[in-house]
């Protein structure tokens, strides 16, 4: 029997058109966990997943919604890679003695859910076994094993897999990859775009991933699908047909802006996401990386920042800290029930827009400076959420007039109340104005006096936030590692 099921599913409002539906609402909201990589990257073990599973039980993160403990790359024999006759992949010996179906047996024990890794590629990122031309055989044994959810990457491509064009928002390599050349050559990342209409989903990557998608769900065994293609070949236009959540750029680093070796700091991954947040609905997310809440020299206000805005843009909220003696402050950003709330809502999917971007005028792409008001529905009522992107501390206003979904008038009143602290914060009228120390994030919600919705019927405009084509930021400089 077949326990995923894909089907098309309509949806009135947004782009997205399609989606895949799995049993049991796996994938429906966007999924909540733990996973190795942005703490342990290669030196993992079991012992490394069972101590989480207990601590995201001790800590109260699992009733928090935190479900998924996910293995990332690195976890099976560098070695041997694959089985000789069956073709199956072999775990490494030394960090998994007793196998991966052990390990979920003991997840499972703990009432949470275990996810794995693999690539959409010859290798994985470090080197391991991929999963290209072995979809069927991987998708089974991760079923048998009592696997519950895949992360799969977009490393070391083989060349009949190239795509015929090339969006890699990353480094806007926008237009057709040219015979004589090769990743890396000067001039690489020139070329015309991709003709008007150009249907991503009919990309060589979009085939890599659906090839996975296909294979899942013929496994008698939910998994939930998260594709890491790294905003590659229009991702945000066919991700939701082929799986449940999906990466838009690059990896994130524990810093504020910039980047550092491969990786990104958390204020360009925000200001590629204020251009894609129409993207998504239930059972379809952006994915901006999992969390680094808690990590390398992000300040508390950055800290917090990070939370608020990964929460309000239905991102996966997947913790890379070390749970065995985590801060008080940090463990209370994870564990806000608020904003959880509002990345979990039942009733409204879509993803936090941005409304105004502040600093900058609006549709302004910049990698320091990214939209900074958003705003988004909930059960509870009309959510903004305000960045301060300033390195001081500096006054932002709602201006209700400003904010979809309120009705304007400097007279026009309404009750608003702080996410993060759980306090009412009165009724304001004609807007708010907020004192907000450098890089923190305000996070409202806002009702009517009376405490009802301000906007039961939020919808987010069609198309909203998709880059304009004028736009297009010309071919991004060389990072620097290239
Ligand atoms: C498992 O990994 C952790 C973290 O890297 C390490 O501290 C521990 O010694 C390892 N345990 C075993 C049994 O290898
Ligand atoms: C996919 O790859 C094949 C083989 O390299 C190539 O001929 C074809 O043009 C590619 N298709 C697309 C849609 O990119
Ligand atoms: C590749 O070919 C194009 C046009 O034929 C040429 O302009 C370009 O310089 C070549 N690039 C390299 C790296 O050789
Ligand atoms: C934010 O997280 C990092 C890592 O735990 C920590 O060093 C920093 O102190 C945090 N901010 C505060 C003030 O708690
Ligand atoms: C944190 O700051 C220290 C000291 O300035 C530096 O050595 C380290 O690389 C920084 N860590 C990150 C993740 O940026
Ligand atoms: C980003 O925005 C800030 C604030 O407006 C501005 O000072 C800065 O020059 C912008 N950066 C770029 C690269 O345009
Ligand atoms: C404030 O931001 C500027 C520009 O990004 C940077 O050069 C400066 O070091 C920052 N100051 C502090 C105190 O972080």
């Amino acid at each position: 029997m077949r326990s995923l099921t894909a089907f098309l599913a309509t949806s009135a409002t947004l782009s997205v058109t399609t989606a895949l539906i799995s049993p049991d609402g796996v994938g429906r909201l966007p999924a909540m966990g733990w996973s190795s990589w942005n703490e342990y990257e290669d030196r993992i073990n079991e012992t490394v997943f069972i101590r989480v599973a207990e601590l995201l039980n001790e800590l109260g993160l699992k009733d928090r919604g935190y479900e998924y403990v996910n293995i990332d790359d690195t976890w099976s024999d560098k070695e041997n890679g694959r089985d000789e006759e069956t073709k199956v992949l072999i775990p490494d010996a030394v960090k998994f003695p007793r196998g991966i179906s052990h390990l979920a047996d003991k997840v499972h024990e703990l009432g949470l859910k275990l996810g794995i890794y693999s690539d959409a590629g010859s290798t994985t990122c470090g080197g391991y076994e991929g999963s290209l031309g072995y979809e069927e055989i991987d998708a089974a044994t991760f079923a048998k094993w009592g696997v519950d959810y895949l992360k799969y990457d977009n490393c070391d491509v083989p060349e009949e897999w190239n795509d015929e064009w090339r969006w890699w928002p990353e480094l806007w390599y926008g237009g057709p990859p040219r015979e004589n050349q090769s990743e890396g050559d000067p001039g690489y990342t020139s070329g015309l775009p991709a003709p008007d209409g150009y249907d991503w989903a009919t990309s060589n990557t979009s085939r890599r991933f659906l090839a996975m998608r296909d294979a899942l769900v013929k496994q008698d065994r939910t998994i939930q699908y998260s594709i890491c293609a790294w905003g590659h070949a229009h991702v945000d236009q066919w991700g939701g047909d082929t799986g449940h959540s999906w990466r838009m750029w690059g990896d994130i680093y524990p810093i504020w802006e910039g980047t550092y070796t491969w990786s990104w700091g958390l204020m360009p991954i925000l200001n590629h996401a204020a251009f894609f947040t129409s993207a998504g609905d239930f059972w379809a997310h952006n994915d901006y990386d999992m969390l680094e809440v808690g990590n390398g020299n992000l300040t508390l206000e950055e800290n917090r920042s990070h939370f608020a805005l990964w929460a309000a843009l239905k991102s996966p909220l997947i913790i890379g800290t070390p749970l065995e003696g985590i801060k008080p402050e940090i463990l209370d950003i994870l564990s806000n029930r608020e904003l959880i709330a509002f990345n979990q809502d039942t009733k409204y999917g879509i993803s936090a827009i941005p409304y105004k971007w502040g600093t900058n005028p609006d549709f302004t792409w910049n990698q320091t400076h990214p939209a900074e008001f958003y705003v988004g529905p909930s059960s509870k009522g009309l959510h903004v959420f305000v960045l301060n992107s300033f390195n001081k501390t500096v006054k932002k206003e709602v201006n209700f007039a400003e904010v979809p979904g309120l009705k304007g008038g400097r007279k026009q009143k309404y009750r608003v109340h702080d996410m993060w602290t759980g306090k009412e914060l009165g009724v304001h009228k004609g807007g708010i104005t907020l004192k907000l120390k450098a890089h923190d994030t305000a996070a409202l919600r806002i009702t009517e006096v009376n405490g009802r919705h301000p906007a039961p019927n939020f919808k987010t405009p069609r198309n909203w936030g998709q880059i304009p084509k004028p736009s297009v930021p010309k071919p991004g400089r060389k990072p620097s590692w290239w």
